[in-house]
């Protein structure tokens, strides 16, 4: 019952490889609706606190990394009012929630200047999926630096049908470079277009730390890629899981977790089965395109800009207690969920088929060699609205990458289904809000454009390539 086999060995954790160097995991404070309604003060600020065993300064929202997890049900409003105790402007994205940007609830456009509040209101539909889902700030410029210094916290929207479980367990990855002093790391700019990898990963705020658990136990992971450019290539040792949810949408049936990849912003959650003796959860080696090819200069051959492939790094070590250390749980048992999401769009009328083009353009922007990252050979540009919907249709959007280089594809607001990956064709409904377009390949998604209405963005989810303008103004009206 080995669902993930080790195919790599880890060299250790990121601070000493010690087992749980980081210490018990503990979860983040988290406040629950009541009444419909959760209503919840956000402050983002500089703080002091213990990373990796040592004092760091970052920013915190309400004092915690990850920040605050926000519980919410289908149906409910979300108030938030958020208070910018930077330096720098900042804002609210609840990425994922299917929720109207019309009116203030996902407003990549404003801006909360420093010292300022702004109170957002947030209406769930009836029908909202239920699942795991994050917020982060969104201003334009300086959204990576701001997730990077640990601006960034989960929303679950409960399973009204939940998997039953012993425990359920949110656990945010995220990755920053420390300098020994315990500040941030500044970050240049052919880091920032090749996007940022952290020297740190961290789970819940911490460095590998240890999940104490007990032989039987059903735990609910809840995993989120917060990193603003490493993929995660998840890999159980020791334990068997199942994938049950990705993006906030459960899967009809849940299936193996082996080889999952999560790109930045993406979610998966798995129910895990505790055996009698230790696990550890990783990520594999991973390499997200050819840098020697992206700088022109021939395959392995991006010299300064070779950063890749991302070492294999252990993320947490599972520890049952009382366990007689004789190895994996059994494979645990999942019910059908009543309220699995329930469309598959193939066979609705396709309204419009666009290509959006990823690009790292040359010759022209900033970065090495004069690169810039554009989509439809465009920058950003908030008061330019690139694609106009018509509210209520479908439309197939095929996602073309010309770089050497992936780029996870994110668009707000409207879920997509996938189906094609860039290498072949997706049978069973498969529902992202965060795509993967590999290097020199596309993807291809529906997307139902129901119910909800406004004008927000899309854009790459690795934070540099956003911040340095790939992404789009989309109007549904
Ligand atoms: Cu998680 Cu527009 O982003
Ligand atoms: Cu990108």
């Amino acid at each position: 019952g080995l669902l993930w086999s080790a195919r790599i060995r880890s060299p250790g954790g990121p601070d000493d490889g010690a087992p749980g160097a980081g210490g018990a995991w503990t979860a983040s404070p988290s406040v629950s609706s009541s009444d419909g309604v959760l209503e919840v003060r956000l402050e983002a600020a500089p703080a002091r606190l213990s990373i990796g065993g040592r004092d760091a300064d970052v920013l915190a929202y309400n004092g915690t990394v990850p920040g605050p997890t926000l519980r919410l049900r289908p149906g409910d409003r979300l108030r938030v009012r958020l208070a910018n105790g930077l330096d720098d402007p900042t804002n609210l994205h609840t990425h994922g929630l299917y929720a109207s940007p019309a009116g203030n609830g996902d407003n990549p456009f404003l801006e909360v200047s420093p010292g300022g509040t702004f109170d957002y209101e947030i209406d769930l539909p009836p029908d909202h999926p239920s699942g795991t889902f994050w917020y982060h700030p969104h201003h334009h410029g300086m959204v990576a630096d701001q997730l990077w210094a640990g601006l960034y916290g989960a929303i679950v929207v409960e399973d009204t049908d939940p998997v039953p479980a012993t425990r359920e367990r949110v656990l945010l990855v995220s990755d920053l470079t420390l300098d020994t002093a315990g500040h941030l790391q500044g970050v240049t700019m052919p880091e920032r277009m090749m996007g940022r990898m952290g020297a740190t990963v961290l789970v819940g705020g911490r460095t590998f730390p240890r999940l104490d658990a007990a032989p039987g136990d059903r735990e609910v992971w809840r995993l989120v890629n917060a990193c603003p450019t490493r993929f995660l290539r998840l890999d159980l040792e020791g334990a068997t899981a199942l994938l049950t949810a990705r993006d906030g949408h459960r899967l009809a049936s849940p299936r193996d977790a082996g080889d999952l990849v999560l790109a930045p912003g993406n979610r998966a959650d798995l129910l895990v089965a505790v055996g009698d003796g230790a696990a550890t959860l990783r990520s594999l080696a991973y390499d997200r395109g050819d840098m020697g090819a992206m700088m022109g200069r021939g395959p392995g051959r991006g010299g300064m800009m070779d950063t890749e492939p991302a070492e294999p790094v252990d993320l947490l070590r599972l520890v049952p207690s009382g366990g007689s250390g004789a190895g994996d749980g059994p494979l645990p048992n999942v019910p059908a969920p009543t309220n699995p999401t329930p469309r598959d769009l193939r066979g609705r009328t396709v309204a419009a088929r666009r290509d959006v083009v990823f690009a790292m353009g040359m010759g022209r922007g900033m970065g090495p060699g004069g690169m810039s990252p554009t989509i439809n050979g465009r920058s950003y540009d908030a008061d330019r609205t690139d694609i106009t919907v018509e509210a209520g249709t479908v439309e197939e959007w095929r996602i073309v990458n010309t770089s050497p280089l992936h780029h996870p594809f994110h668009l707000h607001v409207w879920p997509m289904q996938v189906v094609h990956d860039g290498t072949a064709a997706v049978d069973v409904p498969d529902w992202r809000d965060v795509v993967v377009v590999p290097a020199n390949g596309e993807a291809t998604v529906l997307v139902a454009f129901d119910g909800i209405a406004g004008r927000t963005v899309f854009h790459c989810h690795i934070l540099d390539h956003e911040d340095l303008g790939m992404m789009g103004v989309v109007e549904v009206r």
